[in-house]
């Protein structure tokens, strides 16, 4: 595996890779590896005869007070574990790379679907993905990107984005990678400490009661709602951000559950924010 760092030496390999004729997969990541990460680069390494992973902790996207700072970091595992998982190359652009004349003045600035959910706790925050995604998708030319579901509300994003923008990339959504207990794995679960590991099962806990409801014929998301919070806070390291029952196509608030309902959980544990969502219809939990 090759590890580019500049624009320049990256776009040496795409044109070779254009030459000969190959797909090219892009796994746009911020580094710190899990089994959720390494997934998506085996699902681009099936799809594509070349994978990029780009591994950039992207400044615009962190809000003042969040962890842009203490954002865990580990390169020399990360190199080792995305060559084994099948990239061909780790593009890892400094800041200076990435945004040479400082924090960019042109950004992508997606539409109503930015408002819900995460996005009314983290003003700009998918202004800030859409921007570093889009310079991302400029630099490599994907064929291919390959993002997780873990973080739905940034994927419908995305593929709006390459929808309304004509970006000529082919979106996949991999599903959610979990820990055996079902928590979601994430870089942050390492900031958790082994207290706040054992609660942080609360979000996948809530998400089951809101399914089995669902199946017993609950429709109201009033009822669902109310029922996954009151189970959240009878945890006492767990403080919910929010619980929300959207429709999954456009993020939009529903009253009445069905088939394309999407639970999103906001929760902090300890002083560790979590995210999880899942479809309520899909059996998709441990
Ligand atoms: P990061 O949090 O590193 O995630 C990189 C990709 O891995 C995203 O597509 C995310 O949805 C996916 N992912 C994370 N945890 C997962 C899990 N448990 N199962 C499946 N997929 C998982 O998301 C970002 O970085 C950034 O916002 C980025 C898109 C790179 C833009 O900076």
């Amino acid at each position: 595996m090759y590890t580019a760092r500049d624009i320049a030496s990256l776009r040496v390999r795409r044109r070779e890779w254009a030459a000969a004729g190959l797909k090219v997969g892009l796994v746009p990541t911020m580094g710190f590896f899990h089994e959720g990460h390494l997934a998506l680069m085996r699902r681009a390494r099936e799809l594509c005869g070349r994978v990029v992973v780009s591994l950039f902790v992207n400044p615009i996207q962190f809000g003042p007070g969040e962890d842009l700072a203490s954002y865990p970091r580990d390169l020399d595992r990360d190199r080792e574990l995305a060559a084994a998982a099948g990239a061909d190359l780790l593009f890892v652009p400094s800041e200076e790379e990435m945004y040479p004349a400082g924090p960019p003045s042109t950004r992508v600035v997606p539409g109503e679907m930015a408002s819900a959910l995460c996005g009314r706790f983290r003003p700009g925050h998918f202004d800030g993905v859409c921007t570093v995604v889009a310079k991302l998708f400029n630099m490599v030319q994907p064929d291919v990107a390959v993002f997780g579901r873990k973080d739905f509300q940034q994927l419908a994003i995305i593929r709006r984005m390459v929808r309304d923008l004509d970006f000529p990339v082919e979106i996949i959504a991999h599903p959610t990678v979990r820990e055996p207990d079902g928590l979601a794995m994430s870089s942050r679960n390492s900031y958790l400490s082994p207290d706040e590991r054992e609660q942080a099962v609360c979000l996948v806990e809530g998400m089951r009661l809101a399914k089995r409801l669902y199946n017993e014929g609950e429709r109201s998301c009033g009822r669902l709602r109310q029922e996954v919070s009151s189970l959240i806070s009878g945890y006492p390291l767990a403080r919910i951000e929010y619980v929300e029952l959207v429709d999954s196509r456009s993020l939009a608030p529903v009253e009445r559950a069905d088939d394309h309902t999407l639970l999103a959980l906001a929760v902090r544990v300890g002083s560790t924010r979590l995210i999880d969502n899942t479809i309520l219809a899909d059996r998709d939990l441990p």
